[in-house]
């Protein structure tokens, strides 16, 4: 949510800023700005809405610059105050020689704003981030030293913040500091970076010192100092950044979300990439650091998560609980933290999340390694901040996803439970060997079977055309395939506003079968010899009896619904509790080409934002 760049060195500051927040363009577009040091004046340019509107303004104004060889720039996601010019980040100081951008909430910022109005500032914005520039400012007329005004500044912070601040006086210095939200700091060559996220700086630098809480980075062109909140010293790792920049081009797609969906079948390889070798052998999950003793005795699990990642611990849960008899919770990180939990020392509590900084799931990871348990993250980012609080990682390698839209992540995330569960129920010898083998071998089948979806995508491009107009949506599945449902809904609701809602189907007689009519499609998931296959044919049943038009998304060897649906969706023929995986691919091409014929921002919808640093 929101993003930080900040630059100081030989090249075009501007346009390293502008390249750097387009790569975080996924993290918040309600405004944008950049506050540049030039002709011994800081001066800032911002703009309302998304970033294109940033570069057309500074594109106009170019001729105002002289040679700035510093600067700061920020994308935001509004929390305090509305999408407004005025509160669009840099923000600056009264007499603006002191400038900051800011991602976070600061919980404590009306105390801080009467007082320091109280001593003269003036404020202009309704945020919490202007707040601490004028702290800063004030701190630094006492000291003359802009990193300690911002040591004596952030020791008084409440809350969240990532934090980049620059000072008229003090040329080519940039000050970052953290605490609960991520930032790193970018090493080059007569140049070097600060941002909030790898992708602001990887098409300069491969280098990163990642900071950790309560650290304060001063750069400039040649030097880059850490130190704790007391000034102290720390001498970080410097870790070289996995990506490639390539990751963030669309390859000739359309969109972001088009091309990660394509890019599913070579996720899955990379995800099962040394884990099986032999379908006659174990699955090797060297990640999962339990002992082998406790994890035989292991009876309870719980998973938390958010939004996609919910999605996929729910599938999760049902594989875990099959496979190796293990009790599986799964509950939104959000409900999680607000109540007492049973989570104790024998406890795994396994966190799912793409991004891993997303702000519910890392509290509500704290409180479970509070409590003792053993905390398993399974994410697509392992530098990320949960990554760091992880007993056991399994990162997920599924690259970087820039659509708001998780797509590939998700099939990563249903990969990785999948090995997790047989890894499981190995030790606990709960699963057959036979059916061990068939699972691992229709499991390493998976991408060509997702291929073979991505060959031919013009009967979902047509039931898309086909119901592009209707304003509701019913998801209706059961068992395995419910997450399914409900995953499906969420990307149509994501990316084209329509209302879109997962139910399981026995719920629908219960209370929703009351909105049927001709208006509302109804989406049935059943795949051919799964147990509920006749039940959820009797529910569309249902459906049809309310006149409500039928889609039916099934495998190929489902001869007999074409007479009772008015459009049929199918994928290859795969075993019931492998088919999540292939289930989210048509759900995926459904919600993206609605959103396409719709005209709707597909990687970039309204109010979203990639990864949600505030609870
Ligand atoms: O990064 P995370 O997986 O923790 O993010 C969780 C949700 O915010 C995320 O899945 C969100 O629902 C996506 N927009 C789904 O497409």
């Amino acid at each position: 949510m929101c993003g930080i760049v900040g630059y100081t060195g030989y090249r075009d500051v501007v346009s390293v800023l502008l390249k750097g927040l387009t790569n975080l363009e996924y993290r918040g577009y309600d405004s944008a700005g950049i506050a540049l040091r030039d002709d011994n004046r800081i001066k800032v340019y911002k703009s309302l809405g998304k970033l294109i509107n940033l570069k057309n303004e500074i594109e106009e104004k170019k001729h105002e610059l002289k040679h700035p060889t510093s600067g700061i720039g920020h994308i935001r996601w509004a929390t305090h105050g509305a999408p407004s010019l005025v509160n669009a980040h840099p923000h600056t100081c009264t007499c603006g020689n002191l400038v900051v951008v800011h991602n976070g909430i600061i919980e404590n910022y009306k105390e801080l704003r009467e007082e320091l109005i109280k001593k003269g500032c003036k404020f202009r914005s309704e945020t919490d981030t202007e707040t601490i520039a004028h702290l800063m400012a004030d701190e630094y007329s006492k000291t003359k030293d802009l990193e300690k005004a911002v040591r004596n500044s952030v020791k008084r912070l409440q809350g969240a913040y990532a934090v980049c601040v620059m000072h008229k006086d003090v040329p080519d210095v940039i000050v970052g500091a953290r605490k609960h939200a991520p930032m790193l700091v970018g090493a080059g060559e007569g140049e070097n970076f600060i941002a909030s996220d790898t992708p602001a700086i990887i098409e300069y630098t491969k280098k990163a010192i990642y900071l950790d809480d309560n650290e304060i980075a001063v750069i400039t062109k040649d030097n880059i100092k850490i130190t704790d909140t007391d000034g102290n010293i720390l001498h970080k790792k410097t870790e070289i950044l996995p990506w490639e920049p390539v990751a963030l081009s669309k390859l000739g797609f359309k969109h972001f979300m088009l091309k990660e969906i394509h890019e599913q079948p070579d996720v899955i390889r990379n995800v099962l990439n040394g884990k099986i070798y032999d379908i006659d052998g174990p699955v090797i999950l060297n990640e999962v650091k339990l002992d082998k003793e406790i994890l035989k005795k292991l009876n309870k699990i719980e998973i938390i998560a958010c939004g996609t990642s919910l999605h996929a611990a729910m599938v999760g849960k049902y594989i875990i609980e099959d496979f190796a008899g293990i009790s599986v919770e799964v509950e939104a990180s959000s409900e999680y933290i607000y109540r007492k939990t049973t989570t104790d020392s024998s406890t795994l509590v396994i966190g799912v999340s793409q991004s891993g900084e997303t702000a519910d799931t890392i509290t509500a990871i704290k409180q479970a390694k509070e409590k003792n348990a053993h905390v398993l993250i399974i994410t697509n980012r392992p530098d990320s901040n949960m990554a760091r609080l992880a007993d056991s990682l399994i990162p997920v390698n599924a690259g970087i996803e820039v659509s708001v839209a998780a797509t590939k992540s998700y099939t990563a995330q249903l990969i990785s439970f999948y090995l997790l569960a047989m890894h499981l129920a190995e030790i606990k010898e709960t699963l057959d060997k036979t059916y061990l083998k068939n699972l691992k071998h229709e499991l390493i089948q998976l991408p060509t079977k997702i291929e073979e979806i991505l060959s031919n995508t013009s009967g979902i491009q047509e039931c898309a055309r086909k119901f592009s107009s209707y304003k509701n949506f019913i998801y209706i599945a059961r068992g395995i395939n419910l997450a399914s449902a409900y995953e499906g809904a969420l990307k149509l609701k994501e990316i084209s506003y329509i209302n879109a809602t997962g139910y399981p189907a026995g719920e629908l007689k219960h209370g929703p079968i009351a909105m049927l009519d001709e208006t509302m499609p109804v989406l049935s998931i059943l795949i051919p010899g799964g147990i509920s296959y006749d039940k959820i044919l009797s529910n569309s049943e249902e459906a049809k009896a309310r006149n409500a038009k039928l889609i039916a998304l099934t495998s190929s060897c489902d001869k007999n619904i074409d007479m009772l649906f008015d459009y049929v969706l199918r994928i290859p023929d795969i075993s019931e509790i492998l088919s999540p995986a292939l289930t989210c691919v048509p759900l995926q091409l459904l919600a993206y080409y609605i959103a396409e014929f719709l005209g709707k921002d597909v990687d970039q919808p309204r109010n979203l934002a990639k990864s949600v640093t505030v609870e």
